[in-house]
């Protein structure tokens, strides 16, 4: 997969693109990231890359002309979805990570200040993407959010293609809890069950404890999920278990 970012800080990315999966999976050449910076494709001697907004207000815009001539540069080396990153965006879950995969490429644009000029979002730009409901400085957090949640999808990225297909909202659950050796540690024992070697048990009781922690912190997941007859009577389980706690 081939992702282009443009933005006013490309050196912002390059701790985050170097090191660890996201570094591997381009000296593996799975996955090729290429930063433009914007001020690169300005006008001027000083490089003016924003301007005052039409009617007055706080803040600045980023020019329609420099922006376009960067876009249209890097569209000739990348004919993807252009994507802006913006708090106005659809917020980004597991789904639209999966969608976004399944992509050649991408052009992911950071916007700063207070924006880019809206003739831009309406003749450039293919798709807003808010990675939640607060607002960060810019766009470039949010592009590394979305570039690293893309990048563990592109088969071969992670090592054990298992541990992407078991994380949590890929069955819609949040995961089960996870324990190493030792059985005992300060005086806290790993659950026996997971000690047993039966793998059915264990099976039953990460759907059981999946079920109960998204219960506890994301009861909104239980109620859009279709409940399997196993799902339903561990639930029941779980909701005992609970109440009894409580008492
Ligand atoms: N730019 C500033 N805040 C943002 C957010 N929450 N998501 C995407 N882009 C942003």
């Amino acid at each position: 997969m081939r992702i282009d970012i443009l933005t006013l800080f490309p050196e912002m990315f390059d701790g985050v693109l170097g090191t660890s999966i996201l570094g591997r999976a381009q000296s593996a050449g799975l996955l090729t990231v290429q930063a433009w910076n914007i001020r690169d494709f300005a006008f001027d001697k000083h490089r003016t890359v924003d301007d005052v907004p039409y009617g007055g207000g706080a803040g600045m815009v980023l020019k329609p002309d420099v922006v376009t001539a960067c876009l249209e540069h890097v569209k000739a080396v990348n004919p993807g979805k252009v994507v802006y990153l913006t708090p106005q965006g659809s917020v980004f879950d597991q789904v639209k990570a999966e969608s976004l995969a399944q992509e050649a490429s991408l052009i992911l644009l950071c916007g700063h200040y207070e924006g880019i000029d809206q003739r831009i979002r309406d003749g450039w730009v293919d798709e807003e993407i808010s990675i939640g409901d607060y607002v960060l400085t810019g766009g470039e957090l949010p592009a590394m959010v979305v570039i690293d949640a893309v990048a563990r999808l592109i088969p071969g990225v992670l090592g054990d293609e298992a541990s992407a297909r078991e994380d949590s909202f890929v069955n819609g659950l949040l995961e089960y809890p996870h324990y190493t050796r030792p059985a005992e540690f300060r005086g806290r024992q790993v659950p026996p069950v997971l000690l047993s070697g039966n793998h059915e048990m264990i099976r039953k009781w990460r759907l059981k404890e999946a079920l109960r922690l998204t219960l506890k912190r994301r009861p909104d997941l239980i109620e859009r999920r279709l409940l399997s007859d196993e799902e339903r009577q561990l639930l029941r389980e779980v909701l005992k278990e609970e109440c009894n706690e409580g008492r």
